[in-house]
């Protein structure tokens, strides 16, 4: 078996040394619970904790006191979500088609209990036309969710135009920046984001920690808490604290903001020339997402002419995802490639290369030289 390479960057991250050295103490010497500030052990955990707070507020022009740690992604977006709804019974939710299952699902289950939603449509690129948020917008909308950038097909969203259209009313903005955090700038003021959700370990950070960021001025997000009991976080999100998690994702933060322009320089770079590679060996071949606003590291591309199983089967240790899942022998394409009018046929493979920090342009060279072995070979020109 070759080498494995590792390009499934949207998928997870590994965790940077750096991180990972920050975090140690916290295991070993630190592990006093920072809700007990009686003694040092406490004390010195209550102060990393902290420390990590000022960490992720500034990577999003935050304030240390609109964030609140969770357990990632899901659970952040689950508190916005919910919670905001929960604290009006009946509203009115938008969102958006390519969103990520923890927003979409979550939306449709609040629509089933009740509460109104618009669902908006998104363009062949995935783009969402902030006209449309504009459109959609009622008197009693109380929130409006909408991605960062696609965690499949890596389009971009006019995240600041959005925000300014929802500013203009009384509903909340919520941004699921998941993928976003260290390849595109956030600024939470300048795009009038009232709510955002994170997850470390898309960013080099570790596994089961997360944020969300709650606006306290002009207005205030205050999500009604899904975990209830010792009252930490402010009474938003009970339960001890992941000390050692909360450390790794401050300084992922801090990285990821720091590192953002040579490093998106980099992986815009590979993803060129892996494109390149691809599309010199192989006809038959269209690129999904929009061409220019997308995640650096991110290659979506369609393959005619295979089918998802036996390429995946036979890649020879790359790593990457299909964006059509195969269960139970049928090939059912994603929610996002059906939004944008890419689901195509079962002998068309959807694959997202997901280009991260410590790949080289020497791995980028030999995955795209098994991706043309194998498709040469199901296809039988090989
Ligand atoms: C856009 C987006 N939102 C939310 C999530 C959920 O993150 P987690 O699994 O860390 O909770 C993911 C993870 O794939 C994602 O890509």
């Amino acid at each position: 078996m070759p080498d494995p390479i590792y390009l499934d960057h949207h998928s997870t991250t590994p965790v940077d040394p750096r991180v990972l050295d920050a975090m140690l103490p916290y295991f070993r010497e630190h592990y006093g619970n920072p809700a007990n500030r009686s003694h040092a052990f406490g004390r010195t955990a209550a102060a990393a904790v902290e420390e990590a707070r000022e960490r992720v507020a500034q990577a999003l022009g935050a304030r240390y006191s609109e964030i609140v740690f969770t357990s990632g992604a899901t659970e952040s977006n689950a508190l916005a979500i919910k919670g905001i709804a929960q604290a009006r019974p009946g509203a009115h939710l938008v969102t958006t088609a390519i969103e990520h299952r923890s927003v979409l699902d979550t939306c449709r289950r609040l629509e089933a209990q009740g509460w109104r939603l618009t669902v908006l449509p998104v363009d062949r690129h995935g783009r969402v036309e902030p006209d449309d948020v504009r459109r959609a917008l009622r008197s009693d909308t109380a929130l409006v969710s909408v991605m960062a950038a696609n965690n499949e097909i890596g389009t971009l969203q006019p995240i600041a135009e959005i925000g300014a259209a929802v500013r203009e009313t009384g509903a909340l903005f919520h941004v699921d920046a998941t993928q976003a955090l260290g390849r595109m700038p956030l600024d939470v003021d300048a795009a009038s984001i009232d709510l955002l959700a994170l997850s470390a370990h898309k960013f080099y950070g570790p596994k089961g920690v997360g944020a969300l960021y709650l606006r306290r001025r002009p207005r205030r997000a205050e999500p009604l808490p899904l975990v209830e009991g010792g009252g930490q976080e402010n009474g938003l999100r009970s339960g001890t604290l992941n000390v050692p998690g909360i450390v790794g994702l401050g300084v992922a933060c801090e990285l990821a903001v720091q590192s953002m322009d040579e490093e998106c320089a980099r992986l815009r770079a590979l993803r060129e020339r892996l494109f390149e590679r691809l599309t010199g060996a192989l006809d038959g071949l269209a690129l999904n997402g929009h061409p220019t606003l997308r995640l650096a590291g991110n290659l979506h591309v369609g393959i005619d002419g295979v089918e998802p199983e036996p390429l995946l089967l036979g890649l020879d240790g790359v790593a990457v995802s299909a964006g059509a899942a195969c269960s139970s022998g049928s090939v059912k394409p994603s929610h996002v490639l059906e939004a944008i009018g890419a689901a195509g046929a079962a002998t068309r493979v959807a694959l997202r290369f997901g280009i991260g920090r410590f790949n080289t342009a020497d791995e980028i060279d030999r995955a795209a030289q098994r991706v043309i072995g194998r498709v040469q070979m199901l296809r039988g020109t090989g």
